[in-house]
């Protein structure tokens, strides 16, 4: 230890090639997909920072772990190693399988959402937020103060406002179903959640009787935050920083696309019976049967090995200082980054690089478009594009406008991301002269995926 540079605890095994595209091309992929980067061909991009989600390098041992997939219709010996690792981390009375993290929220809230409930989290993620809102309950974000200030250095930035959570459920604790904390907070800058704002979750909910459950997608993350950040944490076995997690909730709803290095999956876990066979219930209309949910043997098999790979030391040192490494060759350079850097992503503040383009004409977007045209670099507004527009189909500033540079695991060499920095530099050496956008065509939900934009006159500054 000690040294400078970064050692990618693996070597390379199995190479992709990337195609070089020229800005021209970049330009009129662009005109074509509306300005929409998820419009975009995956070989026109060079470097694929849009989502950590699913897009990570499996192991030697994972691949070993497809070829040994059983795929038994019911009681394959895979699900029972699936179950066994999850539940070493998570020790859930019932798992049960998806095939990603948003059929285990759509499970769940159809069960414990519907009209006139109301679901608080520290922020819920895009599809948390609509899964909630689809059963016709309403989603409330509930971070502390600091986790919208984006240069504020608060340690734990994920962390929950107990004080307003408290008064929510003085107020209306009949129609809070359950409160989720996302660990760590994807939509709040990938920041860390600590133990003690746990154990604080856990005690207002205890006073009112109602059930804690974790969207656990970047857990490994946030308990090495922990270890790394909060006293007294700083000799534990991240495993063991996990389980005390998961000891303080009811239930999680769960991406094996993150932290668990997969290439697909999820789980619903929970301690309820009943809740248990209600959702077991709906799990077999949309997803299958129990032993297997919407995944193969083969995949089962790949969750659990990744799930022991996602909580070892070096593995975690390695992540979390490359991703540092990305945010702090932007902030040197004076890009505006949230502080501090989160685990799985660096985030742009767009609004303040961009202080000439209004929330509402999407400085996020604006941003994202030009990394893209300039270098080929896909990365994802996370702003008012996302957020902005209410179940009512009226339009406002998300509390943030912020491009997400999300670092798939295992993925890319130092030398790609130094390629990156410098390619954010040159935009934001031009950033006075990006234009804003409007939207042409939208969704009713969920817009950012399909959403057609338009240039705006540029808006020199002066
Ligand atoms: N919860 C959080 C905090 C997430 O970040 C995601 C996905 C989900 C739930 C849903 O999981 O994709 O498996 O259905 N986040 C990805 C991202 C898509 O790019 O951040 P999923």
């Amino acid at each position: 230890m000690g040294w400078r540079t970064i050692i990618e605890p693996f070597r390379i095994h199995s190479v992709e090639p990337l195609r070089l595209t020229t800005e021209e091309q970049r330009r009129q992929a662009l005109r074509d997909t509306g300005f929409n980067l998820f419009g975009l061909r995956a070989e026109d991009v060079l470097i694929d920072l849009l989502t950590d989600s699913g897009t990570g390098a499996m192991s030697s041992e994972q691949w070993a772990g497809i070829q040994r997939g059983d795929e038994s219709y019911a009681g394959s010996p895979s699900w029972f190693r699936f179950r066994d690792a999850v539940q070493e981390l998570f020790p859930f009375e019932h798992v049960i399988p998806t095939h990603q993290g948003r059929a285990a929220e759509k499970i769940l809230f159809s069960v414990l959402g519907g009209p006139g409930k109301v679901v608080p989290n520290n922020t819920h993620f895009d599809t948390t937020r609509a899964n909630v809102e689809a059963s016709g309950a309403e989603a409330v974000d509930l971070v502390i103060a600091e986790g919208l200030d984006p240069a504020s250095t608060h340690p734990f930035k994920g962390n929950m406002d107990t004080a307003r959570l408290a008064a929510l459920l003085e107020a209306r604790a009949d129609d809070v179903p359950v409160v989720f904390v996302t660990i760590t907070n994807n939509s709040g800058g990938g920041q860390p959640v600590s133990l003690a704002n746990l154990r604080e979750v856990r005690a207002v909910c205890d006073r009112f009787g109602v059930p804690l459950f974790l969207d656990a997608c970047r857990f490994a993350e946030n308990a090495w935050f922990v270890r790394e950040r909060e006293d007294g944490q700083h000799d534990r076995d991240v495993a063991d920083i996990v389980r005390e997690m998961a000891s303080l909730a009811d239930g999680m709803t769960m991406s094996a696309k993150k932290d668990p290095l997969a290439n697909i999956g999820g789980w619903l876990a929970v301690r309820d019976d009943t809740l248990a066979e209600q959702c077991r219930n709906l799990l077999i209309l949309t997803e299958g049967f129990p032993t297997y949910g919407g995944l193969a043997g083969r995949d089962l098999e790949a969750i659990a090995q990744g799930l022991r790979e996602a909580v070892d030391h070096d593995y975690l040192r390695y992540r979390i200082r490359s991703t540092a490494y990305l945010g702090d060759g932007l902030a040197q350079g004076g890009i505006p980054v949230v502080q501090p850097i989160g685990g799985h992503a660096v985030y742009i503040d767009a609004r303040s690089l961009l202080p000439h383009i209004p929330p509402l004409q999407y400085p996020g977007q604006a941003l994202a478009v030009e990394l893209y045209a300039t270098g080929g670099i896909r990365a994802c507004e996370i702003g008012t594009v996302m957020f902005g527009r209410r179940p009512d189909g009226t339009e406002q500033p998300a509390a943030l406008d912020l491009v997400r540079l999300a670092v798939p695991r295992r993925t890319y060499t130092q030398s790609h991301i130094d390629y990156v920095i410098e390619v954010c530099h040159d935009v934001a050496s031009r950033a006075g002269q990006l234009p804003g956008y409007r939207i042409v065509e939208q969704p009713a939900s969920l817009r950012h995926f399909t959403a057609r934009f338009e240039p705006l006159e540029r808006n020199v500054k002066p």
